[in-house]
């Protein structure tokens, strides 16, 4: 008897001891990428680049936080949702310009899920619980492009990875931000309803806060971008891209960079950082950012 007991306690240690490494495998560990081991992704409104780089709070992010200014970063179209959908899925088709898209497409979570690489679309005064609304209060669902595919919005596990902000600040607290993150501030922090001057005072001190806190800096590649330009009649669409690694293991190459980027370089990196494969859209002929 005493036999079978050690022989019970033996196969229930290693079978414990199996899990305990599977778990940390799929939920807590970090798949470690060429460039970084974490991105996180911030989106302002609307703005034409040269406006923004005469901002002082857009103009010194680079400087600040040991990054480079991509000098000729262009927008894909008008308006807002297709630049966002563009930046998840390389491709801006099933958009119905601003209005309510239900798309039957694979999109970056599809890549990052087959890799185990945990993910998450922190959203302001999102309410949560998977929403589907369009418009609450100062949540807007166009620039939350997770929303819009309909096996991210009809799954329940994965539409709880869309949460509300706040959450960051929680998930930063226990060490458990996702390796992607995807950020949207909302209507008045994004520039979209308020000027670059007020979404520049509150992101700088937005980052400031918490850019040097090792649970959401480490190793991680910070992309600031803007949706599109203003939008007026000779525009090029040219927006403001910053990259920032304050603790990158591999320092940025250069202040400035004037390479041929665009929404679709940010899938793009994403993907060749941990050799996701593509999804056979725009990002197939994509620049990734030279990192
Ligand atoms: C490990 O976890 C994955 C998904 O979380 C599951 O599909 C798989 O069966 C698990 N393997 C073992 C050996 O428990
Ligand atoms: C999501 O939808 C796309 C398009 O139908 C499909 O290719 C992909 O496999 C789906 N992903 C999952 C996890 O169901
Ligand atoms: C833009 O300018 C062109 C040429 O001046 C004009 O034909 C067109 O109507 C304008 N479009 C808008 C939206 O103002």
């Amino acid at each position: 008897m005493k036999f079978l007991a050690v022989v019970f306690y033996f196969f229930l240690i290693v079978f414990q001891v199996s899990q305990a490494a599977n778990t940390t495998q799929h939920h807590g560990g970090f798949v470690p990428g060429k460039y970084f081991d974490r991105v996180v992704i911030f989106v302002f409104e609307n703005k034409y680049y040269s406006s923004v780089i005469k901002n002082r709070h857009f103009a010194s992010l680079p400087k600040k936080y040991s990054g480079k200014l991509l000098t000729n970063y262009i927008a894909t179209t008008h308006p807002s949702q297709p630049n966002y959908i563009a930046l998840i899925s390389g491709s801006t088709k099933g958009t119905n310009e601003d209005d309510e898209s239900n798309i039957d497409r694979q999109s970056v979570v599809d890549l990052l899920e087959k890799k185990h690489i945990s993910w998450k679309s922190y959203q302001e005064n999102y309410p949560g619980g998977c929403n589907k609304n369009m418009d609450i209060g100062t949540y807007a669902r166009k620039h939350n492009p997770f929303m819009s595919f309909t096996n991210i919005s009809g799954n329940k596990k994965r539409c709880a990875n869309i949460v509300n902000a706040k959450q960051l600040d929680r998930d930063i607290a226990h060490n458990k931000v996702p390796q992607y993150v995807f950020y949207t501030p909302n209507l008045n922090h994004d520039a979209h309803d308020k000027s670059t001057a007020y979404a520049g005072h509150w992101f700088s001190r937005f980052l400031a806060k918490r850019i040097r806190n090792p649970a959401f800096n480490k190793n991680t590649l910070f992309i600031v971008t803007f949706d599109e330009d203003d939008g007026g009649n000779d525009s090029k669409n040219h927006v403001y891209t910053a990259l920032l690694g304050p603790n990158l293991n591999k320092k940025l190459s250069s202040a400035k960079d004037a390479g041929h980027y665009n929404h679709y370089s940010v899938l793009r990196t994403v993907e060749d950082n941990w050799d996701l494969g593509t999804l056979q859209t725009n990002d197939e002929t994509a620049n990734a950012f030279k990192l």
